[in-house]
């Protein structure tokens, strides 16, 4: 069966930059994927893409596919992203008060998912926001569901707005860096909450994050983007046994482990480069320490193997 979601050699374009630049990930029924990458690697494109949110931001899809549950969504209509946007795919972002309106209870907030995408009436509606509210482990749901969002703190909010990505019954949901601005408890909470609800409703997940920590314990397969594209993609195992691009080791190197001083972290030297002065060749090798000759010149193409993929020259040699 094909997966749930497939991105194929995605490219887009913002005038003449090309914030991604081929980018192939897959997610499937009840698992997920983590998309991790520097800031600026195209992750929340990647999002915004599948979501069919980029003409709003004045940008388009120039080629490649989005392939979900069978249908190219690069080639439906507005009309039809609608009712998908929300119902089958739901994004969930960084900053909860951008998801929620300030002067609306919350509760009707989730029943309004649920009467717009699966037709319930506001009876209905209201006892599958009080379910899904006490499933998200709100204390005293029926009270909360009249509270306003600025009379919750941060975690609670954020719970509502998974509550309310839950409410249309979808099928893939994607979460966008969705604990950065919590606290570490708080975030270990949301984390275990959203990987639970994965195995529990076969939902497919996207998990974007910056922490290889995160995609370690929580993730099945993992996407590592740099500069708009997927330089390694692989189950989560076997890329942290043995990452095959100079990248992913370099990321994989910043783990905090248990014991060590907050100075030793490896970090990455060098920056990444802006959309608009993208270096010729693979785009990672004014950073790589094992940059060869042809790194300068040619792009590495993606070598697909055993269900895992990497584009590298020099990862290529390793496996011939
Ligand atoms: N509204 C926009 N218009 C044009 N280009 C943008 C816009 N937003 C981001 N970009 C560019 O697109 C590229 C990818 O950005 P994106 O926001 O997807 O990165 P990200 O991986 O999500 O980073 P972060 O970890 O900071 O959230 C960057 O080069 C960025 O400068
Ligand atoms: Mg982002």
């Amino acid at each position: 069966m094909a997966p749930l979601l497939k991105v194929e050699q995605l490219h887009i374009g913002f005038g003449p930059l090309e914030p991604l630049a081929g980018v192939d990930i897959a997610v499937d029924r009840g698992r997920i994927l983590g998309l991790v990458g520097e800031s600026g690697s195209g992750k929340s494109m990647t999002a915004m893409s599948v979501m069919g949110l980029l003409p709003l931001m004045g940008g388009r899809i120039t080629s490649g596919r989005v392939m979900f549950d069978g249908t190219d969504l690069t080639t439906i209509s507005e009309r039809d992203y609608r009712n998908l946007r929300g119902g089958r795919i739901a994004l969930i972002t960084q900053n909860p008060m951008t998801s929620l309106d300030p002067v609306m209870r919350v509760g009707r907030q989730i029943d309004q998912v649920a009467e717009l995408h699966l037709k319930l009436d506001r009876k209905a509606a209201k006892e599958k926001t009080i379910g899904l509210m006490a499933r998200m482990r709100i204390p005293s749901p029926e009270m909360t569901y009249d509270l306003f969002p600025h009379q919750l703190s941060g975690g609670l909010r954020q719970r509502i707005v998974i509550a309310m990505a839950l409410a249309g019954d979808p099928d893939l949901l994607i979460a966008d860096e969705p604990t950065t601005a919590l606290d570490v408890t708080v975030q270990a909470q949301i984390i275990a909450l959203l990987s639970e609800l994965v195995r529990e409703k076969g939902l497919g997940l996207i998990l974007i994050t910056h922490d290889m920590g995160v995609v370690a314990q929580t993730c099945d397969e993992v996407a590592v983007m740099y500069c708009g594209k997927v330089v390694e993609y692989g189950q989560v195992n076997a890329i942290f046994d043995a990452p095959r691009h100079p990248y992913t080791r370099a990321l994989i190197g910043c783990i905090p482990q248990p014991g060590m001083a907050p100075r030793s972290l490896a970090g990455i030297p060098g920056m990444v480069p802006p959309a608009s002065a993208m270096p010729a060749g693979c785009r990672f090798n004014p950073r790589c320490p094992l940059a060869i000759e042809v790194c300068h010149s040619a792009s590495p193409p993606s070598v697909i193997e055993a269900g895992r993929s990497v584009a590298c020259f020099l990862a290529e040699g390793e496996s011939a």
